[in-house]
């Protein structure tokens, strides 16, 4: 928790031309100062800074805040995150909660980064600056096809291959033995310490913000019996299932191209990066978990996989796909050519050739393990059952009901299965689940009587917050008023060849579309009307005045006060124009209906969505969705005779 008075002062500190100025050259213009924006891409600067305002605003995409939002989303900061940085950057002190506990967490914490710092430095002067490290790691590094300048991007390294190199430099530095072991870079046995990762290339590891917080080596012996690569141990700062190799480099890039590219090793996501192909990370050398997934969907919500095309590849995949589309994100799968990993293949083909291939390549999640699976079964029915059990497991895992009914369509296509056969598997498998989320959520003791305090305040409607009744009932009565004032008029232009009294085209309309009045007094008048036309009498306003009914003639009355009998306020609560009647009642009365017409689809389409939110039943939720689907299309026709938006 940061004290408001500190938030306070932070952001008075904050200017907004030099935070931006950090990151995007600006030029007066005027009062303000403007340059290219750094949310989109552009040629002509249209990213507008006001230092008198203290915000930015960019007039082509719309992003626009104040320093703290700039910081937030550029760096993708959470806003305490963001604040940090901030009074980091103008010498602010935070004041941390001073328990004992906290401040010895905060410490422990803070050495470990500083060692694993040192290390970092110390790992890669080895690999600059020492004999041993040119000839065997940047030899190495530079065989690989790695240039300098992404040898140093990824702050990449060397360690001796001795017993206690690091070990002897670190206590000479007067680091804490005891904090070496805690950060898994040294070791003890039989009350000797030695280096943890010896003769191998380092491969700092890095945490979102950029902090190294492990290692992984790679040893450069043929020796099958020596593992490739080892990393650091957990420690307090390094949670392997938490971490993405390459995150802190990719994170712009991924929110910038809306994809990230998922990889499976430290090299790949280095000859990737060394292409110009930014948006990649790897989960290395740990299967990928939901943490993972969670930390990439913070900056978006695609992933592309890119696997090796070998078996362990493939099977990857198909782990992974289950977990993302769990996680409500969307999945495409490229295998890369037999025998090449992103690594080798993107050093092969460069960029341009890399790009064409994952455009091309690219298959959707189903396609790809629709594809696999059915080259696998050859027709072989019990192989297909088991094959469409497992489509069906994974199409269940989609937490997006209409995202699923087409994934279900396509994938009946491709499978040669009957769509409700899907269905019913799919509600078999939610039946389970289900199942097991009763038990394992079953109260086991007699719920708590909680005490709720009444309800003191007065309920205050908010009038801003016209629900769609109020609104119908709005409606009704500008339809009303409408009538009184016209509804014995000629409308010539609605139907061809024919002419109709108003009266006559607003029944007809209403029934057609199945709405009746719900507001008692309107559907009394309405019925008249109807009366009337049964009796061949077409009433003007007149009949009404003389009504029995007080309400009625009170309408009436309303209606006389105002010069067209539209209720004020008209124009602001349904935002268009009310033109003269007397010249324009027939648009009018046709904009009313279609208006009323819309309102009671909005009214169908929250049904929809409500059943859709309880049902587990998937042959409901199918219906639920058609429904939904038929009810947009009818909306976006009205709307567009309407040329409004919907609201
Ligand atoms: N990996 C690991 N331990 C191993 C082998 C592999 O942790 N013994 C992880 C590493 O993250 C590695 C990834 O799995 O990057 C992929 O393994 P592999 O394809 O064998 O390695 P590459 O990344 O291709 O490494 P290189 O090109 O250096 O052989
Ligand atoms: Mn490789």
């Amino acid at each position: 928790m940061i004290p408001v008075e500190v938030v306070a002062s932070i952001r008075d500190a904050a200017q907004i031309e030099q935070v931006v100025g950090e990151y995007v050259q600006l030029k007066p213009r005027g009062a303000n100062r403007i340059g290219l924006c750094p949310f989109h891409n552009e040629k002509t600067p249209s990213f507008s800074v006001s230092p008198a305002k203290g915000i930015y605003k960019c007039f082509g995409c719309g992003k626009a805040g104040d320093a703290v939002k700039f910081v937030m989303e550029h760096e993708k900061l959470s806003y305490p995150e963001a604040l940090r940085m901030l009074a980091l950057r103008y010498n602010i002190e935070i004041p941390e909660i001073d328990t004992e506990a906290a401040r010895a967490e905060k410490h422990l914490f803070d050495s470990l980064y500083i060692i694993n710092e040192f290390a970092q430095k110390y790992y890669s002067n080895n690999l600059h600056e020492s004999t041993e490290g040119q000839s065997i790691g940047l030899s190495y590094f530079k065989e690989r096809g790695f240039r300098q300048e992404i040898i140093e991007k990824f702050q990449l390294g060397y360690s001796f291959d001795s017993f206690d190199a690091f070990t002897k430099a670190a206590t000479s530095k007067s680091y804490n033995p005891e904090l070496l072991k805690r950060a898994g870079l040294i070791k003890e046995k039989n009350n000797r310490t030695y280096d943890f990762l010896r003769g191998r290339v380092m491969f700092p590891i890095c945490n979102l913000s950029g902090k190294v917080i492990a290692f992984a080596g790679r040893t450069l012996s043929q020796d099958k019996k020596v593992p490739k690569y080892v990393n650091s141990p957990e420690t307090d700062i390094y949670n392997k299932s938490r971490i993405l190799y390459g995150a802190s480099l990719a994170k712009r890039s991924i929110s910038e191209n809306d994809n990230c590219y998922l990889v499976e090793g430290y090299t790949d996501v280095i000859s990737l990066h060394q292409a110009g192909i930014e948006n990649v990370v790897s989960s290395s050398g740990t299967s990928l978990t939901t943490d993972q997934i969670r930390l990439i969907k913070r900056f978006t919500k695609n992933i592309t996989i890119l696997y090796d095309g070998d078996a362990a590849g493939i099977n990857a995949a198909l782990r992974g796909i289950d977990m993302i589309l769990e996680s409500d994100m969307n999945v495409k799968v490229v295998l890369l050519p037999e025998g090449d990993d992103p690594d080798s293949f993107v050093q092969k083909v460069g960029n341009d050739g890399f790009t064409k291939f994952v455009e091309a390549n690219a298959k959707d999640f189903v396609f790809f393990k629709t594809n696999l699976l059915i080259e696998q079964t050859q027709d072989d029915p019990i192989k297909k059952a088991k094959l469409i059990r497992s489509i069906v497991e994974t199409l269940s895992k989609i937490p997006d009901p209409i995202k699923r009914s087409l994934y279900i369509r396509q994938c009946s296509t491709l499978m040669e299965v009957k769509e409700q056969i899907i269905i019913n598997e799919i509600n078999k498998i939610k039946q389970g689940n289900f199942k097991t989320f009763v038990q394992k959520n079953a109260p086991t003791a007699a719920p708590k009587v909680l005490d709720v305090p009444e309800q003191t305040l007065e309920e205050k409607p908010n009038k801003a917050l016209l629900t769609i009744e109020d609104a119908i009932e709005g409606l009704e009565r500008d339809i009303i008023l409408l009538l009184f004032n016209s509804g014995d008029r000629m409308m010539t232009e609605v139907y061809e060849n024919e002419e109709v009294e108003v009266i006559l085209y607003v029944l007809d309309e209403l029934e057609k579309s199945n709405i009746e009045f719900k507001n008692e007094l309107y559907k009394s008048i309405l019925d008249e009307y109807l009366k009337g036309i049964e009796k061949d009498k077409l009433y003007d306003v007149s009949h009404f005045q003389t009504s029995g009914n007080k309400e009625v003639r009170e309408l009436c009355a309303n209606l006389l006060m105002t010069k067209y009998g539209i209720s004020e306020g008209w124009e602001k609560d349904h935002k268009i124009i009310v033109p003269e009647i007397d010249e324009k009642f027939e648009a009018d009365i046709v904009n009313l209906i279609n208006r009323l017409k819309l309102k009671y689809l909005r009214l169908m389409m929250d049904e929809c969505d409500a059943k859709l939110k309880t049902t587990t039943d998937e042959t409901e939720m199918m219906g639920c969705i058609r429904v939904k689907q038929e009810l947009i299309n009818k909306q976006k026709e009205l709307s567009r005779l309407l040329r409004t938006d919907i609201h």
